[in-house]
């Protein structure tokens, strides 16, 4: 086949800080996606980016041209708009369980495609598969019957959904290319937009467990993802959200999932719950469920009050094979066999809880893969007795480690007595949510 694009003159036009054209984009991902283009020029092509960046157009061509590369799912015939939250990862986030059977309960549709642990953060489908039996592995046919009948379902990434954007993440997870703005916009809304959703909440984590460690970067990141969900024409709000302790009080899959049982019986703690409520309420709020985000908020307190929220994810747990018992009497879930606790050397205030550190002494007892074809333990995490602004003293317990793995105590033990920090003073009160961002910008969030 003769044509008029050539794979080096598109790396070079990149590598010179050119613009490169939508067709250009298109012929680069859908010759990769054909295997007509060898990884070590699309490696180039990821890297010249990386440094050059890409602008609005070439990051909403890159985006069109990977959701194109697999089937976007039509989910019309369902009555009401769909709609979907993405967070874009931290440390004990587990907001996903909580907050799809609210909204669903509220009547508004959530089709949920969640992905693994990567890197110190978790992933919604390893917390999933922490309950026995529990499939998110599913066909299309089968992802739209769920929906359908529950409206509601948590799945995992089907082939058929952006097949480009799960090879070019592997590529980049290699070539040291992840953390660049326009690429994760692109793979993130290429996926989320291939879901079949009218509509996106978007959680977007700032701070020491996150991937973008400063506001700005947060915010930067944000408009890129709520620019190309307008640009699809998908109503899109953001709000950028502080990574910088661990969310609530349990790190690692069962115990999340037991954290999310206690939420969803009205006993959740205070910072889970606060930015739970604004997700959830600004998903029924677009949903056309509420009036307002407030109207949305108060809707989602009485999905968890009237028990409707629970009744929902039971009945979802059973759909998608999961053990119901379990979720009914958690404390028959078996216990790791090792667990260990780390105690204040002296008295004062815990003032810092190193997030990423903490995600990574989790990923070390088992909670998480070293490497893309390692089990994860679900039994394996990190129970915080304290948190940022508790007083404390010396000898109490700050956390404690669970493990089936006894050689793994010793380095993770390390890693979490330096990611935590007691000082003579109580530290400042941090606002959990920063900035909202929607189509007219950004700016300070204010319910
Ligand atoms: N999550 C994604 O889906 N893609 C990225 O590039 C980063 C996080």
């Amino acid at each position: 086949m003769t044509t008029k694009y050539n794979i080096v003159s598109i790396i070079r036009k990149k590598r010179d800080g050119k613009t490169l054209d939508n067709e250009e984009i298109q012929y680069l991902i859908n010759q990769y996606t054909a295997d007509e283009i060898p990884d070590y020029q699309v490696s180039a092509f990821l890297m010249a980016s990386y440094l050059n960046g890409l602008n609005d157009e070439e990051s909403a061509a890159l985006t069109e041209s990977m959701l194109n590369s697999g089937q976007i799912v039509d989910l019309s015939h369902i009555s009401g708009k769909k709609v979907d939250k993405h967070s874009t990862g931290g440390v004990g986030d587990k907001l996903s369980l909580i907050l799809a059977p609210i909204v669903a309960a509220a009547g508004v549709p959530v089709p949920m495609i969640s992905g693994r642990g990567l890197g110190h953060t978790g992933g919604t489908l390893d917390k999933l598969e922490s309950i026995p039996g529990f499939k998110v592995d599913m066909d299309l046919a089968r992802y739209k019957e769920i929906i359908e009948n529950h409206d509601l379902v948590l799945a995992g990434q089907t082939a058929e959904i952006a097949p480009a954007d799960k090879r070019l993440y592997a590529l980049r997870d290699v070539t040291a290319t992840v953390e660049s703005i326009p690429l994760i916009a692109g793979s993130i809304m290429s996926k989320k937009l291939a879901e079949g959703i009218d509509a996106l909440v978007l959680d977007v984590k700032a701070g020491s467990g996150a991937f973008m460690k400063t506001t700005d970067d947060a915010i930067e990141l944000g408009e890129a993802l709520v620019g190309i969900g307008t640009q699809f024409e998908k109503e899109t709000i953001a709000y950028v959200t502080n990574m910088n302790q661990p969310l609530g009080y349990k790190i690692g899959n069962w115990l999340e999932v037991e954290e999310c049982i206690d939420a969803m019986h009205g006993e959740g703690p205070d910072d889970i719950m606060e930015i739970t409520y604004l997700l959830s309420g600004t998903m029924i709020y677009l949903g056309d469920k509420a009036e307002s985000v407030k109207a949305g908020i108060e809707k989602s307190k009485e999905m968890i009050e009237s028990g409707a929220a629970f009744q929902k994810w039971l009945d979802i747990v059973e759909e998608q094979g999961g053990d119901v018992e379990m979720i009914k009497s958690p404390q028959k879930y078996p216990e790791a066999e090792y667990e260990f606790e780390i105690k204040a050397e002296k008295d004062g205030f815990v003032s810092e809880m190193n997030s990423y550190e903490i995600g990574m002494a989790s990923v070390e007892l088992g909670a998480g893969r070293k490497k893309k074809e390692d089990d994860v333990d679900p039994q394996a995490g990190i129970a915080l007795t304290k948190k940022i602004g508790d007083k404390i003293l010396k000898g109490e317990t700050i956390l404690t480690g669970y493990t089936n793995k006894a050689s793994a105590i010793e380095a993770a033990s390390d890693k979490l007595f330096g990611a935590v920090t007691i000082s003579k003073t109580k530290p400042e009160e941090v606002e959990m949510v920063s900035h909202t961002i929607d189509k007219e910008g950004s700016r300070a969030f204010e319910l």
